[in-house]
């Protein structure tokens, strides 16, 4: 047989979340004709800013704006309908458009409103040891997929799918109260529980209207016709469930191996990695951040950058670029090509500081430990000169500031990957490709 294989490219962030994949995937559509997500759910906020105009996406692969573009919800992602009712509405393309250009792993699985009440319950008897969790529901939504009791996207085409769905929830609504969380207290978005669970429903009217598709099926099938695809990954490579700072990480692969188990593809079909990285570091939540900043450069960044959750809302914690948690992120990945995103936020700077080793235990080391938590890490700076200049005026490699230039090669050799883009602001049009 001779047919084409294509590869398929996997973009991912190689921090915390945050990176600017949303804005990064949006640029790259145009040059592939099909979008897929692999894993998370409604926890990431995919921002894109085009013609003067903002969207926040958390479910919907970020192609969806392009016209001649496919997206496919794979079966690695965790879906809300209600929250996905709410997103398809907020991006104002009329449900028609939407349902052409965007498809539903029956395979998915569904957030159900009683898994935000245990995500809740949970949370909460955590007490100061709490994961920052955003509440959607990820992690009992995966919980219950890995126990083999979940509720998938296919199953709403089935005639018992209301029975199984109120088992589940009167399950979970026993449990949240043995965590000491009453259903009658809960107030999802400000509603009553029944009043969230209606609109739920509503959300799934929606799903039944749109085209719900076998994607491992349908994905390796466009593989062999030649068709390009972009695989959309969601949080970041150190909240990986296994991979991660371990408890304070997400309930799913967010490594680029999930982009196999999360679309069905096999790994030799893995073409281009592109690893987006921050020219610093932010995360939300709980949880090791070794170079952590405390003092006015942290709230500087916090504020140019407007580093506060697409999702939550929550002020992000600040700091300096961590190459050694940088380089195990290459390397969980198979990074090919490195990003580089809001380099612009730290025009403001003087000096630049980038963590190169850590000191743990009276040595110095160039990697995380197993036991990186709150405080064992003591980051080893180098300081760059700043290049103070507004990169937005840069339109070409050719004039990006020297002092720039020097900390992208520095980030390059230490990683051993070359940075193939630059970000220089939110903009579709703020993107450098070198
Ligand atoms: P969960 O996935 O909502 O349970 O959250 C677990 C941890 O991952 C928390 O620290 C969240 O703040 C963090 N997290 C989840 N999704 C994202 C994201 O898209 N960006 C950044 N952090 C996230």
């Amino acid at each position: 047989m001779n047919a084409v294989i294509n590869k398929i490219d996997v973009l991912l962030g190689l921090q915390w979340g945050d990176e600017g994949k949303g804005k990064i995937v949006d640029y790259l559509t145009p040059g592939y004709r099909l979008v897929a997500r692999f894993q998370g759910g409604p926890n990431a906020g995919h921002t894109l800013e085009f013609e003067g105009k903002k969207y926040v996406l958390h479910t919907i692969p970020s192609g969806i704006f392009h016209k001649d573009s496919v997206n496919v919800i794979g079966n690695g992602v965790v879906l809300d309908p209600c929250i996905f009712h709410k997103e398809i509405i907020s991006t104002h393309i009329p449900l028609e458009i939407i349902s052409k250009r965007l498809l539903i792993s029956r395979k998915a699985h569904l957030i159900l409103p009683s898994h935000k009440l245990l995500d809740a319950a949970l949370e909460q008897s955590r007490g100061s040891a709490k994961i920052g969790s955003t509440l959607k529901g990820i992690g009992p939504a995966y919980t219950e997929k890995i126990a083999r009791t979940g509720l998938r996207i296919g199953n709403i085409e089935q005639s018992d799918f209301e029975q199984r769905y109120q088992q589940l929830k009167n399950n979970h609504i026993r449990l949240a109260a043995a965590h000491g969380l009453d259903i009658n207290d809960f107030k999802p978005d400000g509603l009553d529980f029944d009043a969230y669970e209606q609109k739920w429903f509503e959300g799934i009217g929606v799903i039944r209207s749109m085209s719900l598709v076998d994607s491992e099926v349908l994905v390796n099938s466009e593989l062999r016709k030649g068709v390009s695809i972009l695989a959309e990954g969601a949080q970041g490579s150190l909240l990986d469930i296994d991979f991660g700072s371990y408890p304070f990480v997400t309930s799913s692969n967010t490594v680029a191996a999930g982009a196999c188990t999360g679309l069905g593809i096999a790994p030799s079909a893995i073409g281009e990695v592109f690893g987006i990285f921050k020219a610093y570091c932010t995360r939300v939540g709980s949880g090791p951040f070794p170079t952590e900043l405390f003092d006015a450069d942290g709230d500087a960044m916090r504020n140019e950058g407007n580093e506060f959750g697409s999702t939550t809302g929550r002020p992000r914690r600040c700091g300096w670029l961590d190459l050694p948690a940088l380089k195990y992120a290459v390397m969980l990945n198979g990074v090919t090509k490195l990003i580089m995103t809001k380099a612009d936020v730290l025009s403001i700077f003087e000096n630049i500081k980038v963590c190169t080793a850590y000191r743990y235990n009276n040595t110095q080391i160039d990697y995380l430990p197993f036991d990186f938590d709150e405080g064992r890490l003591e980051p080893v700076y180098q300081s760059f000169p700043g290049w103070k200049k507004d990169l937005r005026l840069c339109d070409h490699e050719s004039n990006l500031p020297e002092e720039l230039k020097t900390f992208t090669r520095f980030v390059e050799e230490y990683v051993n990957v070359p940075v193939s883009i630059i970000s220089t602001g939110p903009d579709r049009a703020h993107t450098i490709a070198r």
